[in-house]
């Protein structure tokens, strides 16, 4: 066992953990955010994206002790006090979600391209989203939706 200590959606955090345990597992079994989720588990779905130091990454095959000391964000870091995100508002309003399942990796990654470009092409979007695997919606109303996004990151600012 060791101790991992690292700041987790803004709090610094301490956790026993197996070191040979993948981040995606301490996060839903030590740390109960069940938000990240599993699909393939060998780095092809991108359904367990998390953010380390503000880059997506497949938290499925990222060993849970490279995260010593550095950031990560989940989908539960990103609502503010129950608020949800304006990211995650543009997907709800331009109907990007119908099961769910791959949605909390989608979103991080188009936060991770809004926070760099707020208002990206549509081929930078579709590069930064073709880690994505969906079985539901068409990619379209992904792109919508990360393009909505920015519209509201835009007059927030
Ligand atoms: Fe990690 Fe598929 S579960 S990439
Ligand atoms: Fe179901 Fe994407 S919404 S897998």
């Amino acid at each position: 066992m060791m101790t991992l200590s690292f700041n987790l959606n803004g709090k610094e955090t301490k956790v026993e953990i197996n070191p040979w345990d993948t981040l995606a597992n301490v996060l839903r079994r030590n740390l109960m955010l069940t938000g990240t989720k599993k699909g393939c588990e060998e780095g092809e779905c991108g359904a367990c994206t998390v953010l380390l130091e503000g880059k997506p990454v497949n938290s499925c095959i990222v060993p849970a002790a490279k995260v010593q000391g550095k950031k990560v964000v989940t989908i539960e870091g990103l609502s503010d006090n129950g608020e949800l995100h304006p990211i995650q508002e543009a997907f709800i309003e331009a109907g990007a979600i119908q099961c769910g399942f791959c949605t909390p990796g989608v979103v991080l990654s188009a936060k991770a391209l809004l926070d760099m470009d707020i208002m990206p092409s549509e081929e930078e979007i579709k590069q930064e989203l073709s880690g994505h695997l969906c079985r539901c919606t068409g990619y379209v109303q992904f792109i919508e939706a990360v393009k909505l996004a920015s519209a509201k990151l835009q007059k927030k600012n």
